[in-house]
């Protein structure tokens, strides 16, 4: 089959790397730098190996593209752009609604559209059905479907193979077709009763981490105050073998989906007149850590942070990934920024965030590690300052949230 993938990121990547050991991949993108490198056979996201990309390229499996014209005479096309927050925190389908018009544009038959983009149910049925309707000069009968994606970037044990599937159409055809897609390159396949079925269970997923990290941090919070060691107690918590599961502090959620997902969540209870009051708990819980650990450090610290350099170690919203999308440092950063600290940042996984390069593991008044690379070792982080505040449980010997 020729399958079109239309945003070539962490989700519209991955998905590619793997249909084109099977099917003739069109990977269409807007950046013309993630293409150009995608051409060379360079990858940009952790999971997908450059070699592997080469090899889909030489076989004539896998081409990148800035032509929206090449998704032409796809079978399949799969939409994998982002779907992200606005000013407001709402949900924002903007790059939903250019991929729509991409489609309605370019294909010139009936074809199956299936979303992997993630958003709140109804998305398939009442956003993307009829934005490529409205779009479509000539009308064909599209299939629509959803097949949520979970793919954990950096994960090695879990893979686009073997990681459950969940997917629905819109019709059965829809369905038919969506499980034989998904087949060829998929061990698990679930098929649930809906679209919207599937579109809730991705956002419920997300929301059971947001609302369990926030937890969790304000379990830390309470535990500082009592003089109680959270982690031993968290390690102790889970040594019941049944109905626990263990969730471990932090400076906050990062990624482009656990600080995100929750909320069209959210916003789709608030237009059916449920008020889903955890998910907003949780967003200020865990908004709310960085300057929860600001105040730590100031108190620890003679009660001032004037005029001290303070060295943020780790900057990427989760260990051993170059992505900082959400990420809770720059959040500290902030809170650190407003109590009168000078602050500089490490991260040889990001390299340059900003537009400013990472800094030398060295040379700080106070380090802070929000993020704890493999790559960096934490005797260098403690040998980089006098104090060293941890919120990942991973650096001993030093200051623990
Ligand atoms: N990153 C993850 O771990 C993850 C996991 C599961 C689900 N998701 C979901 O998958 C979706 C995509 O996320 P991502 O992390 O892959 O995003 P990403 O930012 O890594 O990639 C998106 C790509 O889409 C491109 N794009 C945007 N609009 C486009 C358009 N109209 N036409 C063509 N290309 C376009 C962008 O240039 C970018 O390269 C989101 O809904 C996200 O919530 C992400």
């Amino acid at each position: 089959m020729k399958v079109s993938i239309i945003g070539q990121g962490y989700v519209g990547l991955t998905i590619s790397a793997h249909a084109s050991r099977v099917h003739e991949v069109i990977g269409f993108d807007l950046n013309k730098k993630v293409v150009s490198d995608l051409n060379q056979g360079i990858s940009h996201i952790e999971g997908v190996l450059s070699s592997d990309l080469k090899e889909a390229i030489e076989n004539g499996t896998y081409r990148a593209t800035l032509d929206p014209s090449e998704i032409a005479t796809s079978d399949i096309v799969v939409i994998a752009v982002p779907t992200p927050l606005d000013d407001v925190r709402k949900p924002d389908l903007t790059y939903i609604d250019s991929a729509c018009k991409v489609i309605a544009d370019n294909v010139t038959g009936p074809i199956l559209i299936i979303n992997e983009s993630t958003s709140f149910p109804g998305t398939i049925r009442n956003y993307i059905k009829p934005a490529i309707e409205k779009y479509s000069k000539v009308k064909f009968d599209h299939l629509y479907a959803i097949s949520p994606e979970r793919v954990d970037p950096g994960r090695k044990d879990f893979n686009q193979k073997n990681t459950p599937r969940l997917y629905a159409g819109l019709t059965t055809e829809a369905t038919a077709k969506t499980r034989e897609f998904y087949s060829t390159f998929c061990d698990n396949l679930i098929e649930v009763s809906s679209p919207e079925v599937a579109e809730a269970a991705k956002l419920f997923e997300n929301t059971f981490r947001q609302v369990n990290i926030a937890l969790v941090n304000e379990l830390a919070q309470i535990s500082h105050a009592l003089g109680i060691d959270v982690r031993e107690t968290l390690e102790a918590a889970a040594t019941k073998p049944y109905g626990f599961m263990k969730f471990s502090p932090s400076a906050g959620v990062g990624g482009h989906c656990i600080p995100v997902d929750p909320s069209y969540l959210a916003d789709v209870a608030e237009k059916v007149g449920i008020e889903a009051t955890f998910i907003k708990r949780a967003n200020e819980v865990n908004l709310d850590m960085p300057k929860y650990i600001a105040r730590r450090i100031e108190k620890d610290n003679s009660g001032s942070l004037k005029g001290k350099k303070i060295l943020v170690v780790g900057v990427a919203y989760k260990p051993n990934v170059a992505d900082t999308r959400e990420t809770p440092a720059e959040l500290l950063i902030d809170a650190l920024n407003d109590l009168g600290a000078v602050i500089t940042w490490s991260d040889p996984v990001v390299g340059n965030w900003h537009g400013s390069d990472s800094s030398p593991l060295a040379g700080a008044d106070i380090a802070v590690v929000v993020t704890k690379h493999d790559v960096v070792a934490s005797e260098d982080i403690l040998k980089s300052a006098p104090y060293v505040f941890d919120t990942t449980g991973k650096v001993k010997g030093a200051v623990q949230l």
